[in-house]
């Protein structure tokens, strides 16, 4: 008995010291070909992680992530390379997969273990209560989900100098009231959480599996999922196909779900799941058909509604400063909550770097689409954005710009930069939207393509199949807060609550 209690004692010793444990993770797919667990998860990315290490409280948990392990990789976890990983990607195995839109801008999206969070700026800030309201949560459920994540991989900033040229540079153009270190959705100038933290380390969603429990949660990785298998009635998600990320593609693995409760649970990002729905058979008839893919569900709306917040980088340096790269630490949130400004000094090879202030459109009008290329699972999709197509946009971008040139040439930042690094200022109705036509790019907030409401239902479960859901950006109509990456960690965080409760 004892014995028991000393054990037990120094358990959480060890628990308590190195606050998590790591996931099992392996990249050998014989060792769960063939086998059967509660939940697939299939993405390990920024909503994939914390579902998984939830469910596993209860459950078997398989996550299958195409990427590898971010653990010990210093291209993810050290701030001193914040944005390399972006400049030197390849077509298959770089932690960062680029991809350039049919509209023609580029863009990126994580591959690895941890997603998008282990490639993005790191900017927590949950979103308002109304986007809570609209999207008919339960709010206690939602401040329990956000407090967990925090209390695991949110950090408060110390501000490096830039950040403070900045956060001067919005409150001279007038963004009132000044909120100082918040995580609220709110008017004004703010300083957001980070999942870097005082040491420079990066915390991605990947840390949060070792907050599940232990020996519940497989994780393979190197593995991409070519689609579901359904039962033979077409009627049931039973498990998934999956081949080896570098391995022969004609080669394919099976693993199941437990035949009276499993699921299957897709988290494979905004480009990823509608990709995999598609691939699956379940789309838009005649574009499954295009491919030759056999009909699960013709369910139209798969891949409708991406949208990308449309957004304008004014370049305020262009290295004769060389600034050491810096990601998003304040924010300006304007009146009605309509741009989201913010700064990053980014590397644009291993000696220099730019700065630029950027804000985006919060709530765009123009909404695109998703489409396959080819039945390629690791190649991109097609998708178009349509950036300001819609004349609603292309006003409100040309007031954006307005903002930016304000912050630009605030006193503070052309003193701190001097003043020879100005672009000629852009003005009036027409050289304004050229301005924004020519330089519309995208602040990495694009979402959409299996939204809630067409393509799953309220309770994230894919409309006309069983055991089958989606939790990730992809069921976003609207991208939450000023940076979607808080939400969508207490998505996953929120949904394994909910289904943990169903049963
Ligand atoms: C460069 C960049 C900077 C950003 N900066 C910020 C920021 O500072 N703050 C903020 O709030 N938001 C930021 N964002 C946005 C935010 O990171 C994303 O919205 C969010 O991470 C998306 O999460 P997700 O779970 O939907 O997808 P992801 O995190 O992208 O996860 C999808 C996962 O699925 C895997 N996958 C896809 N297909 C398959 C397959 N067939 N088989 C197996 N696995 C597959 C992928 O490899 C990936 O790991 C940024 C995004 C980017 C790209
Ligand atoms: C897994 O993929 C990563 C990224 O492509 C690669 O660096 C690593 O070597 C791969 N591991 C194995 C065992 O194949
Ligand atoms: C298929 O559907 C029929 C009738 O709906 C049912 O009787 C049968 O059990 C189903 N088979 C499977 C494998 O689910
Ligand atoms: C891939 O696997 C298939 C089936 O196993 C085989 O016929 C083909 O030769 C393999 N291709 C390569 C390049 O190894
Ligand atoms: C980096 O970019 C700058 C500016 O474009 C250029 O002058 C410099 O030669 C580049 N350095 C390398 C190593 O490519
Ligand atoms: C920028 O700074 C880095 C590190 O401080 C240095 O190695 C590099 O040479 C500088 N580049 C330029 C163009 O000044
Ligand atoms: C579609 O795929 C082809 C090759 O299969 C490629 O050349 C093309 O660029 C892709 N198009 C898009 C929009 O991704």
């Amino acid at each position: 008995m004892s014995h028991f209690v000393f054990l037990f004692i120094i358990s959480m010793f060890i628990n308590l010291s190195q606050g998590a444990q790591m996931p099992y993770m392996t990249t050998d797919p014989k060792e769960v070909s063939g086998k059967s667990f509660d939940y697939i998860v299939v993405g390990g990315g920024t909503a994939g992680c914390s579902l998984a290490a939830t469910l596993s409280e209860k459950y078997s948990v398989l996550v299958i992530e195409r990427g590898g392990s971010p653990f010990g990789d210093p291209l993810v976890e050290d701030k001193k390379y914040y944005g390399y990983s972006l400049i030197n990607t390849d077509e298959y195995s770089s932690v960062a997969q680029s991809f350039t839109s049919v509209d023609g801008i580029k863009n990126h999206r994580g591959r690895v273990l941890g997603g998008s969070s282990a490639i993005n700026g790191g900017f927590y800030s949950r979103a308002s209560d109304e986007f809570v309201k609209k999207a008919g949560w339960d709010k206690d459920l939602v401040q329990e989900s956000y407090k967990w994540v925090e209390s695991k991989v949110v950090f408060m900033p110390e501000l490096t100098r830039w950040q403070s040229i900045v956060q001067f540079g919005f409150l001279e153009a007038g963004f009132y009231p000044y909120n100082g270190y918040s995580l609220e959705h709110t008017q004004g100038t703010k300083i957001g959480g980070s999942i870097f933290d005082q040491c420079g380390k990066r915390h991605t969603s990947a840390d949060l599996l070792g907050y599940g429990k232990p020996n519940c949660i497989t994780v393979l990785l190197n593995a991409t999922v070519k689609s579901i298998i359904f039962d033979a009635n077409k009627t049931r998600a039973v498990g998934v196909r999956f081949m080896e990320s570098d391995g022969n593609s004609s080669k394919s693995y099976k693993v199941h779900v437990e035949q009276h409760r499993g699921e299957v649970i897709l988290a494979a990002g905004a480009l990823g799941s509608p990709q995999i729905l598609l691939l699956s058979g379940i789309g838009p008839e005649n574009h499954l058909n295009d491919f030759d893919i056999p009909v699960i569900v013709n369910l139209k709306e798969v891949g409708k509604q991406m949208s990308d917040n449309p957004a304008i980088s004014l370049l305020v340096d262009r290295f004769s400063q060389n600034l050491t790269v810096d990601p998003p630490q304040v924010v300006a949130i304007t009146e009605g909550f309509k741009f989201i400004l913010q700064s990053l000094v980014l590397p644009t090879n291993i000696t220099t770097t730019r700065t630029a202030i950027s804000a985006k459109i919060a709530f765009p009008k123009s909404k695109g689409r998703l489409k396959l290329n080819n039945t390629n699972p690791r190649e991109n999709p097609s998708v178009t954005f349509n950036y300001l197509e819609n004349k609603a946009d292309l006003d409100a971008c040309q007031e954006m710009v307005l903002h930016l040139q304000h912050v630009a040439r605030s006193k503070t930042v052309t003193f701190f930069l001097g003043t020879q690094a100005q672009d000629k200022l852009v003005a009036g109705d027409e050289e304004l939207k050229k301005f924004c036509i020519k330089n519309v790019r995208t602040y990495y907030h694009y979402h959409g393509g299996c939204v809630v409401g067409s393509v799953v239902n309220e309770e994230y479960k894919v409309n006309g199949v069983k055991r089958l859901r989606v939790v990730d950006g992809s069921t976003f109509e609207e991208s939450p807060g000023t940076n979607p990456m808080a939400t969508v960690l207490m998505l996953g965080r929120y949904q394994g609550i909910k289904i943990l409760k169903e049963h």
